[in-house]
Order: structure tokens, then sequence, then C-alpha cells
């Protein structure tokens, strides 16, 4: 049967999510309400990017009487690429409560729209669930290098969250880590010469911290 759930890219389907994306898109955004509405959004695509996170039964008694509940099987990891990806982190960690928290360093040059590695910081990935945050997933080279580096420490299981998904990121997602679900908020069809998203939303990080 087609499972919608186990798409390895999908859309958040809500009107919520394209009423906040309509404001995150328009260049007369300032930035203090662009990082309001970057928050709620990012909360909406990482319910529905922890969708299959598995939980297994537990018994609690509530005031009233016994029932069965639920509780996670393994802790999560989150790590937002740096510097947009930190716009998705306190979103996770209103969410999640057993979370560890790592970071990766990652800048495309403007010349090449190719992404080089500054910093990376993170915890031991081999029991915990990992979801990697980033609001732009353009060429996916960013997160294709990130994905790389979160495995090479010991990550098996590797939802990426993401707000503005070209078609492009997708698909270069879907040949390096053909494991890797992604979810976003919005799929957009082009990159235009400096591999920016069209129609997109300009450069995010930007946007969000008032550096244009
Ligand atoms: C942006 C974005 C991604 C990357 C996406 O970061 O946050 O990390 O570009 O592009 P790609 O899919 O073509 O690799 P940027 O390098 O602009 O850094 P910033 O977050 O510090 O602004
Ligand atoms: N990074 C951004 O912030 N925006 C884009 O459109 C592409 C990469």
């Amino acid at each position: 049967m087609y499972d919608r759930a186990h798409m390895p890219f999908r859309v958040v389907d809500h009107p919520l999510v394209e009423v906040l994306v309509s404001q995150l898109r328009d260049k007369s955004t300032e930035p203090a309400h662009f990082r309001v509405a970057a928050g709620k959004l990012a909360e909406l695509v990482i319910v529905e990017a922890t969708r299959n996170l598995a939980t297994e039964p537990i018994v609690i008694e509530t005031p009233l009487s016994r029932c069965t509940g639920a509780r996670f099987v393994r802790g999560l990891a989150v790590v937002p690429v740096l510097r947009a990806g930190l716009s998705m982190l306190d979103p996770a960690l209103r969410l999640f409560s057993d979370v560890s928290v790592g970071y990766i360093g990652l800048e495309r040059s403007h010349a090449t729209a190719i992404a080089s590695s500054y910093y990376c910081n993170l915890p031991n990935l081999h029991d915990r669930d990992t979801l990697l945050v980033d609001p732009m997933l353009a060429t996916g080279g960013s997160a294709s290098q990130a994905v790389s580096l979160l495995k090479g420490n010991g990550a098996s299981k590797v939802v990426l969250a993401s707000i503005v998904a070209a078609q492009a990121g997708v698909d270069r997602i879907g040949q390096d880590h053909p494991d890797v679900e992604v979810v976003a908020a919005a799929l957009d069809p082009n990159l235009n010469a400096q591999k920016y998203i069209v129609p997109g939303l300009g450069d995010f990080g930007d946007r969000l911290y008032g550096t244009l």
C-alpha cells in the first residue's frame, strides 16, 4: 500500500505552513517577524519529520484509571547546520526533552556555491535517532556533507527537516543518501545561476540575522 509517511521526501501539507512560508518569502518581512514565522514553521516541520520515531507502550495511571501510553524507544540528537539551522534548534528543544545537540558549521562559497566545513562538534550518535535541521536545501551539497559527517559519527537513522527545498537538493540527497528522509515546508522548482532557490526567500541566514 502507498505509505505517505515513509516517502523519502515529503512536504508538510497544512494551510498554516503555506501562510507562514508566504511570510518568509515576502521580501518586505523584517528580521524580527522573519524569526517568529521561521520558529513556528520549524515546529510544524519538525513534528512531521519525527513522525516515524519509534515508541513503545507503557502502562500509566491517570487520576481515573490505568491505561496504555507511549514513550520513545531512543533519544534524539538534533544537529543544526550553522548559521541558518540555529533557527530550528529551539523549536526542536521545545518539542523533545531527551535531546543531545551537535553543531555542524558549513558555508557555501559565493563564487562556487560549494560548501566548506568550518566547525563540527557532534555527540555520540550510535544510540540516537538524528534530526538534521537546515532551513534551505538548494543544491543539496551542504546537507549531503552534513549527513556524511553524521554517519561518520555513528548516525544510522537521519531525518533532514528543511523549510524550503529545491528539487535539485531533494534529488542530490536521494542520490547520495537514499536512506535519509527529507521533510520540508515547501518544494521549489528552480535554482538561479548563483544557486539560490527560486522563488525561494533569498538568503535565509541574512534575513534571519539582519546581515543583508
Ligand atoms: C545556506 C543554508 C544551507 C545551504 C544550502 O547556508 O542554510 O546550509 O546554504 O545550500 P546548498 O544546498 O546549495 O548547499 P549558507 O552557506 O548560506 O550559510 P549561513 O547559514 O551561514 O548563511
Ligand atoms: N541558501 C540560502 O539561504 N538561500 C538559498 O536560496 C540557497 C542557499
